[in-house]
């Protein structure tokens, strides 16, 4: 429907039939803040993201259509900066600079873009929509990335015009994504192993607690940078080489805190590589006892949990049909995801939004995704 939608607003607009792109956000199994420590992260592409039109312009500007914001915006290719407003301007200026950053030539195109990835649900609609541009105008310009060179180029555009200092996990899973898998990837090398999500009886189910508390950005950054300090403490270039005996070396250099944050990433890591054998041993609750471990570790560990996130976990320990729960994503808002029976889904989604709407006074949402292939273009007839 979007998908329809999308071409047809660009037809209307431009008299032309547009080259489409559907690039899909991602939920985290599990490996939450190891992306940027050089760790191992477990993601897997979905059936929801963004779906984009591209064109070329016979003008001297690009012009680009937001639908769901029903926002417009144009700009010149020669003057390119971040602009000073937060919003879904900064990602395709981020890209664009980034593709000229490279070497590449851009010309001036059009885009029109919608997409299903409710924002600020910790499913990464920004590195879906970065890797909707940057792919859009690989094929449309004939630029010549890989898509390795493409999520680098997504990744940096957060950097640097978004201000938010991300790992790679994300523009990864929603670029190499496949369905129906999961990848186990390498942060350091990138490289990811694939792994058939197959759960038996069981499925993930995410259900949005429809918050997102404004500390998100500057509490990832600080976060990032403790990691960071600690590292370069134990003369390592990332958390990915210690253990935790290793960490009790520099115990007393760092603060409480600190100590927790960095206990938490090495533990993290562990649990991504058990979580890989479990998963090929289609070992349900072994996974689910990991997953719980996660956030615990999120909650009081690396701290960037929140009161709704933590109130939905703990909803699901009693419940027998649920093997694990926790927050995904950056965390303060967002996600959880839940490894639960098929045929408890149904029942436990009303009690979730019963217990939600008591507590809260307001409603959380419960998505069924399948997991799907990384971004790529659309046939368009
Ligand atoms: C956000 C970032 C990712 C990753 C997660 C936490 O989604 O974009 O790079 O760090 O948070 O795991």
């Amino acid at each position: 429907m979007i998908e329809q939608q999308v071409v047809r607003v660009f037809d209307s607009k431009y008299g032309q039939k547009p080259m489409m792109v559907f690039s899909p956000g991602r939920l985290n199994i599990i490996g939450e803040h190891t992306d940027y420590n050089d760790g191992f992260v477990f993601p897997a592409a979905i059936d929801k993201g963004i779906y984009a039109a591209f064109g070329p312009s016979n003008t001297n500007f690009c012009e680009v259509h937001a639908l769901d914001m029903e926002e417009r915006f144009e700009f010149d290719l020669k003057q390119i900066s971040p602009l000073p407003k937060e919003g879904w301007e900064n990602y395709i200026l981020g890209v664009v600079h980034g593709i000229m950053g490279v070497g590449k030539k851009v010309t001036p195109f059009r885009l029109v873009f919608g997409g299903d990835i409710p924002g600020g649900a910790g499913l990464s609609s920004s590195a879906a929509l970065e890797n909707a541009v940057v792919f859009g105008l690989n094929e449309l310009q004939d630029l010549g990335l890989s898509r390795k060179e493409m999520i680098l180029i997504s990744q940096k555009a957060e950097h640097d015009f978004v201000g938010v200092n991300c790992g790679i996990m994300d523009q990864f899973a929603s670029m190499f994504g496949q369905k129906n898998k999961a990848l186990l990837l390498d942060c350091r090398s990138i490289t990811a192993m694939t792994f058939p999500v197959d759960l038996n009886e069981y499925q993930i189910l995410l259900i949005n607690t429809n918050v997102k508390h404004s500390l998100a950005d500057s509490a990832y950054n600080k976060r990032r940078e403790a990691c960071e300090k600690v590292a370069s403490l134990l003369k390592v270039k990332a958390l990915r080489d210690v253990n935790l005996s290793d960490l009790e070396k520099v115990a007393l250099l760092v603060s409480e805190e600190e100590y927790q944050m960095a206990s938490y990433v090495i533990q993290e890591n562990e649990r991504v590589q058990q979580a890989g054998v479990a998963m090929n041993a289609n070992d349900i609750d072994a996974l689910g006892k990991l997953i719980y471990a996660s956030h615990h570790g999120l909650q009081f560990q690396y701290r960037v949990s929140c009161e709704e996130l933590d109130f939905l976990v703990d909803l699901t320990k009693p419940e027998t049909d649920i093997a694990g729960s926790r927050m995904m994503g950056g965390g303060f808002g967002g996600c959880t995801i839940n490894i639960i029976k098929k045929t408890s889904v149904q029942k436990f989604a009303v009690k979730a939004a019963t217990a939600y709407r008591k507590k809260f006074g307001r409603d959380c949402s419960v998505y069924e995704v399948a997991l799907s292939d990384g971004t790529h273009l659309l046939a368009c007839d």
